[in-house]
């Protein structure tokens, strides 16, 4: 018996060693590219993010209704506002210059849903904030906060893009009842744009996540590209109208599914898309960046793995739109700090992360 068990540790030994060195001469390129700007603490889920074009990142927390902003440059980080009873702050897209957008609602941590009754999108104006800096001239900084519409039957409303033609109409994704939602700043009005079958969530999955992160290229105005969380095909592009964003012609699909989904939270949750056809798609709690050619659907992971802490967590990203950024190709990637499968790689507080992709 006891010989046994030790020829059992001895194998276990000997698998664990040539798993270490595989990953160690494996590890993808960007592990040793990525680094911390700023770590909130413990139990704080970062859900998403607008790098601002004065270098300074605005993130959204899930487990608060809160939006922070955080300088890179000084590695410190201040909340710009919480808004009212609700639990969580998620989708967030810079729709005008200074003015942002925000979809705010109740999504619970414990049970991965979202609370119908509870979603609106809201209106952040960081015009007056931008002037007056409390520290240094005794004056409160002033965000003017808006809402701009309820939306009422939203399960769990997650993404949130504007659409580049007409940028004061908003696309925002409905992750629990699988659609995506055209909403305009101005009148608040709203209605179903999408609601094909690639966004619904997997019935077969313990969890309502279809749909997640969206995204319009401005280079081509008659397309939203959407991931799907715990349903293939992950990334599809959807032919829309380019001005009220309704879907004109059917899913074409770019990647069906990938190698390395772990468990059923699935591959995909945010990405991004850079100006070379590439889309940098963060997949929590797989703990894996990963890169998608859109011509291609190639695929090719970047940073982390499924027990590493690298980049645990992560849950959306953006490229910076500062002048240091956009020359570094700097991508920016917020985290839950591995909260959503602690068990994989530990649980630190959410993370904003930096990826210099020029240097991959
Ligand atoms: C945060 O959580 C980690 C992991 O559980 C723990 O080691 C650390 O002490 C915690 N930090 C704080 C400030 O509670
Ligand atoms: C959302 O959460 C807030 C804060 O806990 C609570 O006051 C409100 O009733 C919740 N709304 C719904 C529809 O669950
Ligand atoms: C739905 O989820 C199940 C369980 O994870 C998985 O086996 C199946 O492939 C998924 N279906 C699609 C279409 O992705």
């Amino acid at each position: 018996m006891r010989f046994q068990s030790a020829l059992v540790m001895l194998s276990i030994a000997r698998i664990s060693a040539s798993a270490l060195s595989f990953a160690r001469s494996s590890a993808p390129p960007g592990d040793a590219l990525v680094q911390t700007v700023y770590q909130f603490p413990n139990n704080t889920w970062a859900e998403n993010l607008a790098p601002r074009a004065n270098g300074k990142v605005l993130v959204t927390l899930i487990t608060k209704p809160e939006v922070w902003e955080i300088d890179p440059a000084t590695h410190t980080a201040e909340l710009v506002y919480e808004f009212p009873n609700a639990l969580s702050a998620c989708g967030i897209v810079e729709y005008a210059p200074n003015m942002f957008a925000v979809n705010v609602g109740n999504w619970s941590t414990t049970t991965f849903a979202g609370a119908v009754g509870s979603w609106g999108v809201w209106n952040l104006d960081l015009q007056a904030w931008d002037k007056c800096d409390g520290l240094r001239g005794g004056v409160d900084r002033r965000v003017t906060v808006s809402k701009i519409a309820e939306v009422p039957e939203a399960i769990f409303l997650n993404g949130l893009t504007s659409l580049p033609r007409t940028p004061t109409t908003l696309m925002a994704a409905d992750s629990g009842a699988g659609k995506i939602y055209s909403l305009d700043v101005n009148s608040g009005l709203y209605h179903t744009a999408i609601a094909d079958a690639a966004l619904k969530s997997n019935a077969s999955s313990p969890f309502e996540l279809g749909v997640n992160g969206i995204n319009v290229r401005p280079s081509e105005p008659g397309y939203i590209y959407p991931v799907n969380s715990l349903k293939r095909p992950r990334l599809v592009r959807i032919p829309i109208d380019p001005i009220n964003g309704g879907q004109t012609r059917p899913v074409e699909v770019i990647v069906d599914d990938v190698p390395f989904e772990t468990n059923l939270y699935g591959a995909a949750d945010d990405f991004a898309l850079d100006n070379s056809g590439y889309a940098w798609i963060t997949s929590d709690p797989t703990n894996i960046l990963w890169r998608a050619s859109l011509s291609t659907g190639d695929i090719k992971v970047i940073a982390g793995s499924t027990n590493s802490p690298v980049v645990a967590g992560l849950t959306s990203c953006r490229f910076g739109s500062g002048e240091a950024d956009v020359r570094a190709g700097r991508l920016y990637i917020v985290t839950n700090g591995g909260m959503a499968d602690p068990a994989a790689a530990g649980v630190v507080g959410g993370r904003l992360i930096s990826l210099d992709t020029s240097e991959l």
